[in-house]
């Protein structure tokens, strides 16, 4: 008799609404990629600074070869604050965000580096500005004080930062100091309801939360100096700044334009420099007819094995399949410039000058070389 006793027991207290106190008020979200090392001390440096609120920690790992993901496990085996997220054959900091935020049920949710590289003594504050209800995202800025980025970029790294951050700036038409802070905190509806539209790869998550809203935000910005890393390393490098670049110029184009189309475009634009180039090698040695064509096949060639590398850098092909998805590429891209041929002709014939016509030309061969490809090669 006692079974059924529990069981009405369990029901109940499930069925019974728990006093808001005794909930989790805070989510904090730390995307995590070989951060072993750090993050047992983050869970004590968040226990120490978030002292007598309900919080709970994220940790989304991406299966990281380190074995970060036991790591946490270990310490949520004896804290229940704490939880791991084990991605498995993805990788992402911006997913691993976004996943980390969409499992929490609390009103807040904060997003913070795994090594200690911002202030966690910022958090309460944070909080605070939130509960008030009238800021709907506060972000910690390295560029409110002087001192901000002092320790923990090289001088490269300040500039390309300080660089993003002002085109950042122009494609959201907002006064964000730090646009692409990784430290921030959001009421979480904020996020719910954009979580469809934001870009899982990359590291621009705040960039992409804030200008993938319908009503702007309601920001506030606090200061604080970005630290050293205190062990590991930074996962930062060209591929990301990159895939940034194509976020950002998908944003002003008001998401006409996919930061995959912006990246095509680019490839595009690498191969008429690869086509000069080989043109300029072989033409002594060749007629002109045979050193131009040898000239786009090369091209052609260097298009296809870049936007396999970095376009479709999520759906590459492989093996057997990189063949003969080259020879469709071949196929399609020769059909782009016959239409690109044909079309740049047609309107030259009817009186359009020449570098309309040219440029119109080769707007819809390229327009055609991408949505062909998109759909028959990757
Ligand atoms: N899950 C997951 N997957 N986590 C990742 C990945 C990934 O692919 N890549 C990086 N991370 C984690 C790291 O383990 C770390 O906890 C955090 O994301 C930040 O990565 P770092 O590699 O330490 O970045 P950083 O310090 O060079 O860059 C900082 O500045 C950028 C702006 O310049 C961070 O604060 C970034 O968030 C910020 O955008
Ligand atoms: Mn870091």
């Amino acid at each position: 008799m006692s079974e059924p006793a529990l069981a009405d027991d369990m029901t109940a207290s499930r069925a019974r609404p728990q006093p808001a106190a005794s909930g989790c008020e805070l989510t904090v979200v730390a995307p995590t990629f070989n951060e072993r090392a750090n993050v047992a001390r983050l869970v004590e440096k968040l226990d120490a600074a978030l002292d007598g609120v309900g919080w709970e920690l994220i940790v989304v790992d991406d299966d990281s070869p380190d074995g970060t993901a036991a790591a946490v496990k270990d310490i949520a085996a004896v804290d229940r604050r704490v939880r791991c997220l084990r991605r498995v054959g993805r990788r992402g900091l911006a997913g691993a965000v976004i996943e980390g935020a969409l499992a929490s049920a609390s009103p807040f949710v904060a997003v913070i580096d795994a090594d200690m590289q911002h202030d966690e003594t910022l958090l309460p504050q944070m909080l605070n500005t939130l509960r008030g209800g009238d800021v709907d995202l506060v972000v910690g800025s390295r560029y409110l004080e002087a001192a901000g980025l002092e320790k923990g970029l090289s001088p490269i790294r300040k500039l390309g930062s300080q660089a993003a951050t002002a085109l950042a700036r122009k494609a959201l038409k907002a006064e964000v100091s730090d646009p692409v802070s990784g430290f921030f905190m959001i009421r979480r509806e904020c996020v719910d309801r954009v979580a469809a539209k934001l870009q899982p790869s990359g590291f621009k998550i705040l960039f992409d939360i804030i200008a993938s809203q319908d009503q702007p935000l309601r920001v506030r910005e606090l200061p604080y100096a970005f630290q050293a890393r205190e062990a590991g390393e930074s996962k930062m490098g060209g591929r990301v700044a990159l895939e940034y670049l194509g976020l950002v110029l998908a944003k002003l184009s008001g998401d006409l334009i996919s930061p995959r189309m912006v990246f095509f475009g680019l490839v595009g634009a690498s191969g008429l420099v690869v086509h000069m180039v080989a043109l300029w090698a072989v033409q002594a040695a060749l007629p002109f007819a045979w050193a131009q064509g040898l000239a786009a096949v090369t091209a052609m060639t260097s298009n296809y094995v870049v936007n396999n590398l970095v376009t479709y850098r999520d759906r590459r092909l492989k093996g057997w399949r990189l063949l003969t998805g080259y020879l469709r590429f071949c196929l399609l891209c020769s059909v782009g410039l016959a239409a690109n041929v044909a079309v740049g002709a047609e309107l030259h014939a009817h009186g359009v000058a020449w570098p309309l016509a040219g440029l119109a030309g080769a707007a819809c061969g390229a327009v055609w070389n991408y949505v062909s490809t998109y759909l028959g090669v990757w």
